[in-house]
């Protein structure tokens, strides 16, 4: 028996719906804005560098002029502007149907802090997007049937990456390595999707979260690895952009979905194909380590997220 393949055709109209995507002016985040507004959605682009949000919108547009974009800005990596973007975004929207935290900052060579002073990919991928997150709750509860989709990586579960999380030095300070950092980061990403899921899902709340994974996909992402990775190792294995962004686009919109989901390709080890259900680690499902990573990043980010 063959399956088909899940593809852009399957999404439903998004008319109607409100979505808001971080890193939407590169890669997968601007291939998912173009899609979904396709769609019908308004989409909300955030992104950190409005000029190149500027451009990211007149590519759209030159495609479909009548896309309803917005364009906001927002850096993950500074807590303040997290804080600003709320403030901003709740003056304009009273409606979230679909939050994607899709942003991400992967290997840079030396160690970076974020404004607050954490590991840059700690900081952004996981602690940015679980303060955003927070701060959005309340309009994501006002929305019937909402949704938060959240960007992980294959990377979560590398050997070279020993996957955990460093509770002793979340931030590196003994001794850095940019692939254990990265690890770590996209591995709280997937334990803090499935601990939201649970938690929404014991307040009785209509919020679904469902996680998933490009594969290996030619975008920006790469810039920090080196002529190697971007010029020859990246143009012989990775895939589009197209269909690098098909697993966030399913997890964003498939019907189907009851939250907890993760989704990713499952060609050539993951990195190639369409999107399908895929097993994240043991350790991304581990309770303990979730519970025991919301209360730290509670406490780092000062936001106490409110179930009731
Ligand atoms: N491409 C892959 O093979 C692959 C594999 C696994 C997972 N992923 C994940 O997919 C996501 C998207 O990456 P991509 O491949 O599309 O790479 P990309 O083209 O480099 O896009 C990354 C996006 O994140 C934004 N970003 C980085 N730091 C930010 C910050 N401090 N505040 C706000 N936005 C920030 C970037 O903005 P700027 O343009 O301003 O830097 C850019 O829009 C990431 O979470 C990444 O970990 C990608």
């Amino acid at each position: 028996m063959t399956t088909k393949n899940w593809t852009a055709e399957d999404i439903p109209s998004q008319q109607g719906k409100t979505i808001l995507i971080t890193g939407a002016n590169s890669g997968l985040g601007l291939e998912a804005s173009r899609v979904l507004s396709s769609k019908g959605a308004q989409v909300i682009m955030a992104v950190r560098n409005l000029k190149s949000g500027n451009e990211a919108i007149s590519l759209i547009k030159k495609e479909n002029a009548d896309a309803k974009l917005d364009l906001m800005q927002l850096d993950l990596s500074d807590f303040a502007s997290i804080h600003q973007f709320s403030q901003e975004f709740h003056q304009r929207y009273s409606q979230l149907d679909v939050l994607i935290n899709n942003a991400g900052v992967m290997f840079p060579a030396k160690r970076e802090l974020t404004k607050q002073n954490f590991e840059v990919q700690f900081g952004t991928n996981h602690l940015g997007h679980f303060l955003l997150t927070g701060m959005l709750l309340d309009i994501l509860k006002n929305t019937s049937n909402s949704r938060i989709a959240i960007q992980s990586s294959g990377q979560h579960k590398a050997k070279m990456g020993r996957p955990d999380i460093y509770f002793d030095d979340l931030n590196f300070n003994k001794g850095y390595n940019k692939y254990v950092a990265y690890t770590q980061s996209k591995l709280a990403n997937l334990l803090f999707a499935y601990e939201l899921n649970r938690q929404l899902k014991a307040g009785h709340m209509d919020i679904t979260v469902v996680a998933a994974h490009p594969g290996y996909t030619k975008t920006n992402l790469v810039r920090h690895s080196g002529f190697l990775v971007q010029s020859v190792i990246t143009n012989i294995l990775a895939q589009s952009v197209e269909m690098g962004t098909l697993p966030i686009l399913r997890a964003a919109t498939d019907k189907s979905v009851i939250g907890g989901e993760y989704f990713g390709p499952t060609k050539m080890g993951e990195m190639r194909g369409y999107p399908e259900l895929v097993r994240s680690s043991d350790k991304s499902h581990d309770r303990e380590l979730a519970g025991k990573l919301w209360k730290v990043s509670e406490k780092l980010t000062q936001i106490i997220y409110n179930f009731k």
